[in-house]
């Protein structure tokens, strides 16, 4: 229906997060609650059509206009460059893109440096701003073994909290870029469904401005 708004949310802890902030907001949708493997949730009360969708995935259903709006982190927008607005940044699942290696360990600067990344755009381009060759693994997941197993020097990676590598004996380099959830919306959606878009959007940053 065309006044409705679909919304990706991206599936597991970060996503239950955001939907609180919604409903918070105005924008409850309660039969999201139940349990079960549904996908697609729709309150007719408040004009809203969610879905969970893989986190990676945000992008690309708002860019094709799958959805009118989503909420994605801001390494994923990195990654991808979709051609989309960014609309807010809800602060939520804050952490970082950041290098890390083995502790203490010496890199070579003689030697083409080998970097294990799921991201691996961003390492494109970060090393090309720092006019620095790097040979680039790309990666899945498990991330850390890469340096553990000698497969790579250094790791481009999430880090949140740090305990993933503090296990792992390892530690961060340089920070890349900060990240968090950022609502991201359609363009042509943002247009035709401007007066429903801007009223969740201001709702959002009133509840933010809120829990400030
Ligand atoms: C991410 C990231 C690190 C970890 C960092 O992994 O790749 O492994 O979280 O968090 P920490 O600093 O709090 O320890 P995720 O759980 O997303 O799975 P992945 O292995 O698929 O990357």
């Amino acid at each position: 229906m065309k006044d409705y708004l679909n919304i990706a949310l991206p599936k597991g802890r970060l996503g239950e997060k955001v939907y609180d902030l919604f409903e918070k907001a105005g924008f409850g949708c309660p039969a999201i609650r139940s349990p079960g493997r549904k996908l697609v949730f729709e309150s007719e009360e408040n004009r809203v059509r969610y879905f969970w969708v893989k986190p990676s995935d945000v992008p690309i259903y708002v860019e094709r206009g799958a959805a009118d709006l989503g909420v994605a982190g801001k390494d994923i927008l990195l990654e991808y460059t979709p051609d989309v607005y960014e609309l807010l940044d809800l602060g939520l699942g804050k952490c970082r893109l950041a290098v890390a290696g083995k502790k203490g360990a010496r890199l070579h600067g003689d030697r083409t440096l080998r970097v294990a990344t799921k991201f691996s755009h961003v390492a494109r381009e970060y090393y090309a701003s720092l006019g620095r060759d790097v040979d680039l693994i790309h990666l899945n997941g498990s991330i850390e073994l890469a340096p553990l197993l000698g497969l790579s020097d250094v790791i481009l990676d999430i880090v949140e909290t740090g305990t993933t590598l503090k296990e792992n004996d390892l530690e961060v380099r340089e920070t890349v870029a900060p990240v968090s959830a950022r609502l991201i919306a359609n363009k042509a959606s943002f247009a035709f469904k401007k007066r429903e878009a801007d009223r969740l959007l201001s709702a959002l940053s009133d509840q933010l401005e809120e829990t400030k």
